[in-house]
């Protein structure tokens, strides 16, 4: 059974997905914590699946290292098989790379390496591009240049706003997130060897 903890910092509508997956006795994996960076919505899925919650405010700390440190702490405590990174709206540090990487993934709403970083959404509409995407990665040094798991287009249609087209891009993300995480629980797909290429 893989044991995944998911990092948070909005609605988690990409936790929901994978907490629902693994009420299937079947799925080979169970989230079992859910982190946040802020008082972040998602955490109430913790009480509402019955899974524990901590938070890491960023703000708490003086500076992205030190935050860093306490979140390495903090995940490690539940020895994850794997860290998801499902809307965590910030830059890890490289002690959380290094701590857990490759065994570290993140959801991005673009197709990498087209619109990184954290308005992949608007950039991509304000680029006036006909389509985008939804990609999985693992997560390196760089800001969302690691190894693409997995990534799949979605259209931009007209008329789309950044929260239309991300709601089109959502369900896409959390079907690339699923298929990964079983990939990676039947041992289909190797990170380590997917890092090394
Ligand atoms: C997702 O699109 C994720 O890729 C991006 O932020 C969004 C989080 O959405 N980093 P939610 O919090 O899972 O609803």
């Amino acid at each position: 059974m893989l044991q995944l903890v998911v990092l948070i910092s909005g609605t988690g509508s990409n936790l929901r997905a994978l907490l629902e997956a693994s009420e299937d006795a079947e799925f080979p994996a169970r989230v079992v914590a859910i982190g946040a960076d802020r008082e972040a919505d998602g955490l109430a899925l913790g009480e509402e699946f019955g899974i524990p919650t901590f938070t890491v405010p960023f703000t708490a700390y003086p500076d992205r290292e030190a935050w860093g440190d306490v979140l390495v702490e903090q995940v490690r405590h539940w020895q994850p098989d794997l860290v998801v990174l499902s809307g965590l709206m910030r830059l890890v540090p490289k002690a959380v790379v290094d701590a857990f990487s490759p065994f570290l993934i993140n959801t991005h709403p673009a197709h990498l390496p087209e619109f990184p970083g954290p308005h992949g959404v608007r950039d991509a509409l304000a680029a006036g591009v006909t389509e985008t995407g939804a990609s999985l990665i693992v997560v390196d040094d760089s800001v969302d240049g690691g190894p693409i798991i997995a990534q799949e287009r979605v259209p931009v249609l007209p008329g789309d706003t950044e929260s239309t087209l991300h709601e089109r891009i959502k369900p896409v993300e959390r079907r690339l997130l699923i298929q990964a995480v079983l990939d990676i629980a039947n041992s289909h797909l190797d990170l380590k060897e997917l890092s090394r290429r």
